[in-house]
């Protein structure tokens, strides 16, 4: 079979369009790719290599880690640390932003990581996936602290994702539009084959974790119960539901067929802010799902023009088609945002 472009290929070929482009992004994606690449690696041989299972230690926020969101961090490290094209890094999996060894050059991009996401379900063999936001070092900063990282999502440079599902996906923004790429394991390069993605306006399927239900407030209460309802409720028609515990692989699922995903605030002690962190998971995906069209909200706000108050700040996540979006948003509006059922 003849290949398609590769995503190297593609984004040299956007670089040329920009006046004074150095490379120094395609690099940096290059090494991003590489990253993704191993992690796809090992995450595909786990049970053969024993990465499974529990790390026995927990991360900044309480969470048990994986020993798969440990290598995967590490590998996302080790990937980019040396690469010149770097001012710092920061991760889900470290407290503090991760300096660039005095060894190496630094560069002027930030980047901020997710290395595992959906990692309870590395020991099922289900989806999991790896995140990423680059963002610019502000000038003049050499060793970026944590204000430096803490710019609202409309400043992304790029945002993406790698998916290891039954094929590994990479997915891309750089603000022009979204496109999908799937690895070939046998060249060892990301193959273009999503071109320009977009997410179907409406749609007929929803994604929360239902078992959150008594904890809501009123307006995700209310839009989740008039679907339920179906052909006889006030949508007047069925709606679907999938809920896969793996942001990347729903965001991937709304990207190529519609519908809506929500993790919401809710009255649990700790979740007052949702659960997905704003900076590394809620910003590059609503930068991903507006540049397909689609809307990412808080309820309250665009999560987009939020201005970032913590490296691991948790946000409430409504995101996807943008009719079903908006209408959770207009519930919100209409003060049920405000009423809790429990
Ligand atoms: P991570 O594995 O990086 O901690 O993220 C998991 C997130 C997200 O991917 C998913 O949508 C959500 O947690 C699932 O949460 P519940 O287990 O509460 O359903
Ligand atoms: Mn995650
Ligand atoms: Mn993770």
């Amino acid at each position: 079979m003849e290949h398609g472009t590769t995503l190297t290929q593609f984004i040299i070929e956007q670089q040329r369009r920009i006046p004074g482009a150095t490379g120094d992004f395609t690099s940096l994606l290059n090494d991003i790719l590489t990253a993704c690449k191993k992690i796809s690696c090992t995450v595909n041989r786990g049970g053969l290599i024993g990465v499974l299972g529990s790390a026995g230690s927990e991360n900044v926020q309480g969470e048990t880690q994986k020993k798969l969101d440990i290598i995967s961090n590490e590998m996302m490290v080790n990937a980019l640390e040396w690469t010149g094209h770097l001012a710092g890094m920061a991760s889900e999996e470290m407290e503090d932003p991760l300096p660039i060894p005095e060894m190496y050059p630094r560069g002027k991009y930030l980047i901020l990581f997710d290395p595992l996401d959906g990692s309870s379900n590395i020991d099922v063999n289900l989806s999991v996936g790896t995140i990423f936001s680059v963002l610019r070092c502000p000038p003049g900063v050499d060793n970026p602290q944590v204000e430096d990282f803490l710019q609202p999502g409309t400043c992304q440079v790029c945002a993406g994702y790698a998916l290891y599902g039954p094929s590994t996906m990479l997915v891309l923004t750089t603000g022009h539009g979204v496109n999908g790429f799937t690895l070939d394991r046998g060249i060892g390069e990301f193959i273009l084959s999503h071109a320009d993605m977009q997410v179907p306006a409406a749609s007929r399927e929803f994604a929360i974790n239902m078992s959150n239900q008594r904890f809501w407030n009123g307006a995700v209460s209310r839009y989740v119960e008039e679907c339920l309802q179906g052909k006889e409720g006030p949508r007047g028609e069925n709606f679907n539901m999938r809920w896969v515990a793996s942001m990347v692989a729903e965001v991937h699922r709304i990207l190529t067929r519609g519908g809506i995903f929500m993790y919401p605030a809710d009255s649990r002690p700790g979740a007052e802010h949702g659960k997905l962190r704003l900076m590394y998971e809620a910003n590059p995906m609503s930068f991903i799902i507006e540049q397909a069209g689609g809307a990412s909200h808080t309820g309250d706000e665009r999560i987009l023009d939020l201005a970032p108050e913590g490296l691991h700040q948790r946000v409430p996540v409504i995101l996807g088609s943008r009719e079903e979006v908006e209408r959770v948003v207009a519930y919100h509006d209409g003060g049920d945002g405000d009423r809790r059922i429990a």
